[in-house]
């Protein structure tokens, strides 16, 4: 049993340095093809309404139309390389991270989302604030999918020894039976994730009165902004 978990901690790590190296390499590598491609596109379009009195509308119109493809497609990228590893984690920190994910994902859903987090940046391990992000949107998945709820109030508190970040939605709530033995993985996820760093996962919920997600970490010294650990070394 230990080595297993041993394993799945192992595979967590792996992943998020596989997720940050996929992002980097869509967001540079890819961005940056397209970018030129557009303006090659640009300047292309440009010169034929240059050289020609009366350029055939046909191949102009083609020409905005395959522009206007690279744009969103530019748009898509940036998306995606987002999502894999949202920059604002390994540049703002945590709190800032997760306001983010509640903008967003109020802005997707509809769903009102209320946050609750202090003022300053808190001091925690890049891990562990990894962790934690990773919870928040599984939580936020599970209401958007599950929940019917109409708001969901996230809260990040810090101890003396612990972060604690809590996800409360107003839905059906979670049953026991639901809690303890899962339909997916994403509560068994969770919960392993928030292993890893010394952590612990509880959820609560009430029928017809909502369900709360509460993650609990040991607060690091080391802030998680403003350094680059994610480079492997
Ligand atoms: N916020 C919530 N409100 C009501 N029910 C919930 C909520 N979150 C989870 N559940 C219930 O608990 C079950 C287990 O959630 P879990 O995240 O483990 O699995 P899943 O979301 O069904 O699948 P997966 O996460 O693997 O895609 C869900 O299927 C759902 O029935
Ligand atoms: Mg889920």
């Amino acid at each position: 049993m230990e080595a297993l978990r041993r394993l799945s901690r192992r595979l967590t790590v792996v992943r998020e340095d596989e997720r940050t190296r996929l992002s980097r390499a869509l967001h540079d590598e890819l961005g940056q093809m397209l970018t030129s491609l557009k303006l090659d596109l640009t300047w292309l379009a440009a010169e034929v309404t240059r050289r020609e009195a009366h350029p055939p509308l046909p191949l102009i119109n083609r020409l905005q139309s395959i522009v206007g493809l690279v744009d969103v497609t530019i748009g898509t990228v940036r998306r995606i390389s987002r999502d894999l590893r949202p920059p604002v984690l390994d540049h703002l920190g945590l709190a800032e991270a997760i306001k983010w994910e509640a903008t967003t994902f109020e802005a997707r859903t509809g769903i009102r989302c209320r946050l609750n987090a202090p003022a300053r940046e808190v001091p925690v391990a890049q891990d562990a604030a990894t962790v934690l992000f990773r919870i928040l949107q599984e939580a936020l998945t599970n209401v958007a999918r599950h929940s019917h709820a109409g708001a969901v109030r996230i809260e990040l508190a810090r101890g003396r020894r612990h972060l604690r970040l809590e996800v409360r939605d107003n839905g059906r709530g979670m049953t026991e039976a639901e809690a303890a033995d899962p339909q997916g993985l994403g509560l068994l996820g969770m919960r392993e994730r928030a292993l890893s760093v010394g952590g612990e996962v509880k959820v609560h919920g009430a029928p017809g009165r909502g369900t709360v997600v509460t993650v609990r970490v040991p607060a690091g010294s080391t802030p998680a902004a403003g350094r680059k650990t994610d480079h492997p070394t």
